[in-house]
C-alpha cells in the first residue's frame, strides 16, 4: 500500500556554515527519505533556514549589514552545500516567511483562545548602552561557585555550576560591556504546565506510543515526573525588542521567541510546496491525518520537539508528528569536533579539497543505527572502509566484468540464468535489508549488503573471466559469466541507492537503464540488452586528502610537520579544562590478570584486570599491532576505572587502559606506574 510521508531535518540556523555533525542529520533523513521514494512511496522532504533570533541579529550588525541580507547569503551557501552532499529536499525554504509568520500567529492564537497563554513580569538583565535585554549567552561575569572570569550567564566550563545570570559576580554585558542592570518586563508564556499539556504529553510521549526510541521515551518520563508530579513549567515564548523575529499579535515591541516559530517552519516550507506543486496541505495537517510526520532531531533538542511542539500543535487543532527519529552527536577521532584540531570541518571545505560526498554518506550509513548513541567518524577507518567496501567489493564486481563485455560482445548482455545462487542470495535478503532502510538500521543493511557483495566477488573469482577471456572455446562461458556478474552489480546498486544516489544514476548511465526503483531487485537485465563502454565509477581515497582536509579547517595553527599532526597543538580556553574536570576521572592501577587475543578482531586484546575489587574488570583494548597478549599477564598499567561500560561485538568493555602514541606509524606504548605501585590506587 501507497504511503503519504512528509519528513523533516532540523532547521539549521542562518548565521553559520553547514559542517559535517549537521551532515550526519541530513546524510540520515536523506537515506530515508530516498529508500521511501525508491519503494514508491508520495514522500516529501522539507527543511529550512532557522533565521530568528538576537544571535543572527547582533551577527548582521557587527557584519554592518541588515539581518535580511545575512540570512540571504547564508540561504545560498547552505543550498550550495546540501545540494553538493546530495540532500535531496523537496523544498528548502525560510522561516522568515509568510507562511510561517501566518501559522505562528494561527497557532498562538488558537493556544490563547484555548487559555493557555500567559502575561507574566519577568526581571532580566537589561544592557542600558545597547537598550536591550540580554539573552543568558551575552551576560558574562565571575562564577558565582568557582570565581573563574569571564563566565556565561548559564554554567560555568570550568567547574560545571549551573546559575542563574543574576548569581554571576561582576556581571558584564558580553555585547557592549557595560554593567547591566536588572529590568522586570511582561513575557508571554505558554502554559505547559496546564494539566491539559501534561495529560496529553504522558499519553503523546509514552513508549507504547511508538513516537519516541526508547531511551528517548525514558527521558521524557524524567522530564514529566511520575503522575501528579507536575514537573513541567511554562514556556517563556516572548522576547523583547529589539529582535529579529516575527512580533507577537496585539503586543508591540514584543517578538515571538525564536524556538517558537523554527518548527513552525517545517509547515511554512511545505505549505510553500504544496502551493508550488499542488499539493494539499490539509490532507497532511489536520488533527486525523492519515499522512505520516517524521521529524528527524538530534537529542540536544528532544525538549523543543517532543514537549513544546506537539502540546502547540495538538491544542491548536493540528495533527502529531508519528515519529520524532533522534540520533546522538558527532565526534571525531573518538572526541569533540574541534577547530584547533581541524576536525570542525565544513561542508564547504570537504568539497572544495575534492573529497567525493559518497564517501561520507556511506560511512555515515555503516554507523548509523536506530539509538541515541554517539557517532564517532575515525578518520583512519574512514579511509579504510570507503576504499575496502565500496571500492574494493562493490565497484570491482563491474569494473572486473564491464570490459569484456563490451569489447567482445559489443556491450550485449546475455541471458542470464535465475537461480543462479548468489542472485538467490540477493533477493533473499533485499526484503531484510528492505526493514533494516524503514526502520532506520543503515548500519545492518551496510553490513548485509558488503555481505552480499563478497558472494558477488566469490562468483566472479570462481568462474575467472579473465582466464575464460584466454581460453579457446570459452567464448559462452565467458559471456554468461561477465553478464552475471553485470548483473550483480545492478542488484547491489538497487540496493546502495538511497545512500549513493548520484553513482546510481551513473551505474543507470553506464547500464542503460531507467532509474532504479526497489522491485527492480526481483528483475534481471534481458538477454540482448546493451550496455555503454564502462567509465571509471569512484576513486579511492587518498589519506593524503584527509590530512589536507584536517589542514584546511585548521584555526590559526600552522602546519605541524611530519607525524606531529596528533601531537597536541596549543589549546583555546575552550578546550582546557580545570582541575575539577581533571578529577572526574578515576585512573587506577591496574594489574593485567589475564590477555587473550579476539577472534575476528585483529587489533584488539581482551584483558581482565585487577584493580582491587571483588570482580576483575574486562576491557578491550586497541594494542594488538604493539603486544603479544602473552607477554602481557603479570604487568601494571593505570585504568580508567569510572568510564561508561561498552557493549561491543565481543562482549562488554568496562574502562580504558592508557597508552601513548605519536601517530599511525609510530606505535603505541602501555603505560607502567614506578615500582611499589599496587593495584587499585588511584593515580592524579
Ligand atoms: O538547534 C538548532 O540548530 C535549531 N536551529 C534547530 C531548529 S529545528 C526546528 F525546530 F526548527
Ligand atoms: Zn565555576
Amino acid at each position: 500500500m501507497s504511503r503519504k510521508i512528509l519528513v523533516t531535518s532540523a532547521l539549521p540556523y542562518a548565521n553559520g556554515a553547514i559542517h559535517i555533525g549537521h551532515l550526519l542529520e541530513y546524510i540520515q533523513t536523506d537515506i530515508w527519505v530516498r529508500f521511501q521514494k525508491m519503494r514508491g512511496h508520495e514522500c516529501w522532504y522539507v527543511c529550512a533556514d532557522d533565521t530568528h533570533g538576537t544571535s543572527i541579529m547582533l551577527r548582521a550588525e557587527a557584519e554592518g549589514i541588515t539581518p535580511e541580507a545575512l540570512i540571504d547569503r547564508t540561504y545560498g551557501e547552505h543550498v550550495r552545500d546540501f545540494s553538493g552532499f546530495c540532500i535531496g529536499f523537496d523544498n528548502y525554504y525560510t522561516t522568515h516567511s509568510p507562511e510561517t509568520k501566518e501559522f505562528a500567529e494561527q497557532i498562538y492564537g488558537r493556544l490563547l483562545e484555548a487559555g493557555l497563554i500567559e502575561k507574566r513580569p519577568v526581571e532580566q538583565f537589561f544592557d542600558p548602552v545597547k537598550e536591550m535585554f540580554l539573552p543568558d549567552r551575552f551576560i558574562k561575569g565571575e562564577c558565582p561557585k568557582c570565581g573563574a572570569k569571564d563566565r556565561y550567564g548559564d554554567n560555568c566550563e570550568v567547574c560545571g555550576a549551573a546559575y542563574s545570570p543574576t548569581e554571576l559576580i561582576n556581571p558584564y554585558s558580553a555585547i557592549s560591556g557595560a554593567k547591566p542592570e536588572l529590568r522586570e518586563s511582561e513575557h508571554y508564556f505558554f502554559k505547559l504546565s496546564d494539566p491539559r499539556c501534561e495529560a496529553f504529553l504522558r499519553r503523546y510521549t509514552a513508549p507504547e506510543n511508538g513516537v519516541l526510541q526508547s531511551e528517548a521515551a525514558n527521558k521524557m518520563r524524567e522530564w514529566l515526573g511520575q503522575e501528579g508530579e507536575s514537573l513541567l513549567s511554562d514556556w517563556d515564548i516572548s522576547r523583547d525588542a529589539p529582535y529579529f523575529g516575527f512580533e507577537i499579535p496585539n503586543a508591540p515591541g514584543k517578538f515571538f521567541y525564536v524556538w517558537l516559530d523554527a518548527p513552525i517552519g517545517y509547515m511554512g516550507s511545505f505549505k510553500n510546496l504544496c502551493a508550488k506543486i499542488g499539493l494539499d496541505f490539509d490532507e497532511y495537517f489536520k488533527p486525523d491525518s492519515a499522512t505520516e510526520l517524521y521529524h528527524f532531531i538530534g537529542k540536544d533538542i528532544l525538549y523543543f520537539h517532543a514537549l513544546f511542539w506537539p502540546a502547540e500543535l495538538a491544542n491548536a487543532n493540528f495533527r502529531t508528528p508519528c515519529k520524532i527519529c533522534v540520533h546522538g552527536f558527532l565526534t571525531v577521532d573518538g572526541v569533540k569536533m574541534s577547530k584547533s584540531r581541524g576536525t570542525f570541518i565544513t561542508a564547504e571545505s570537504y568539497l572544495a579539497e575534492g573529497l567525493n560526498p559518497e564517501w561520507l554518506r556511506y560511512y555515515f550509513a555503516g554507523k548509523l543505527s536506530n539509538s541515541l548513541e554517539d557517532i564517532d567518524l575515525n578518520l583512519e577507518d574512514f579511509v579504510a572502509r570507503v576504499n575496502s567496501d565500496l571500492i574494493g567489493k562493490y565497484i570491482n564486481i563491474a569494473s572486473r566484468a564491464a570490459g569484456f563485455i563490451v569489447k567482445r560482445f559489443d556491450g550485449e548482455l546475455s541471458a542470464a540464468d535465475s537461480s543462479l545462487p548468489a542472485f538467490q542470495a540477493i533477493q533473499e535478503a533485499a526484503p531484510r535489508i528492505a526493514e533494516f532502510f524503514e526502520n532506520r538500521e543503515f548500519s545492518k543493511a551496510m553490513r548485509e549488503i558488503m555481505a552480499l557483495s563478497d558472494i558477488a566477488n566469490q562468483y566472479v573469482d570462481s568462474v575467472k573471466p579473465w582466464e575464460l577471456a584466454r581460453q579457446a572455446g570459452a567464448e559462452a562461458l565467458l559471456h554468461q559469466s561477465c553478464s552475471h556478474a553485470i548483473n550483480l552489480f545492478r542488484l547491489l546498486t538497487i540496493l546502495l541507492k538511497p545512500v549513493l544516489p548520484a553513482l546510481a544514476e551513473q551505474v543507470e548511465a553506464f547500464l542503460k537503464i531507467d532509474p532504479l526503483l526497489w522491485r527492480d531487485v526481483d528483475s534481471l537485465l534481458p538477454a540482448g540488452h546493451v550496455i555503454a563502454p564502462y567509465q571509471h565509477l569512484m576513486t579511492r581515497i587518498d589519506p593524503k586528502q584527509i590530512s589536507a582536509l584536517i589542514e584546511a579547517n585548521r584555526e590559526s595553527a600552522p602546519a605541524p610537520a611530519s607525524a606531529a599532526a596528533s601531537l597536541p597543538t596549543e589549546k583555546t580556553a575552550s578546550e582546557m579544562v580545570g582541575i575539577e574536570d581533571f578529577l572526574k576521572v578515576d585512573l587506577r592501577i591496574a594489574r593485567i590478570a589475564e590477555a587473550h587475543p579476539v577472534e575476528g578482531a585483529d587489533k584488539l586484546v581482551r584483558l581482565v584486570l585487577d584493580i582491587g575489587e571483588e570482580k576483575p574488570r574486562q576491557v578491550f583494548a586497541g594494542i594488538k599491532s604493539a603486544y603479544d597478549p602473552a607477554a602481557l599477564t603479570g604487568r601494571l598499567t593505570v585504568m580508567v576505572a569510572n568510564l561508561l561500560p561498552r557493549k561491543m561485538k565481543f562482549g562488554l568493555s568496562e574502562g580504558m587502559v592508557l597508552a601513548a602514541s605519536g601517530g599511525d606509524e609510530s606505535g603505541i606504548y602501555l603505560l607502567s606506574p614506578d615500582d611499589g605501585a599496587m593495584p587499585g590506587m588511584r593515580v592524579k
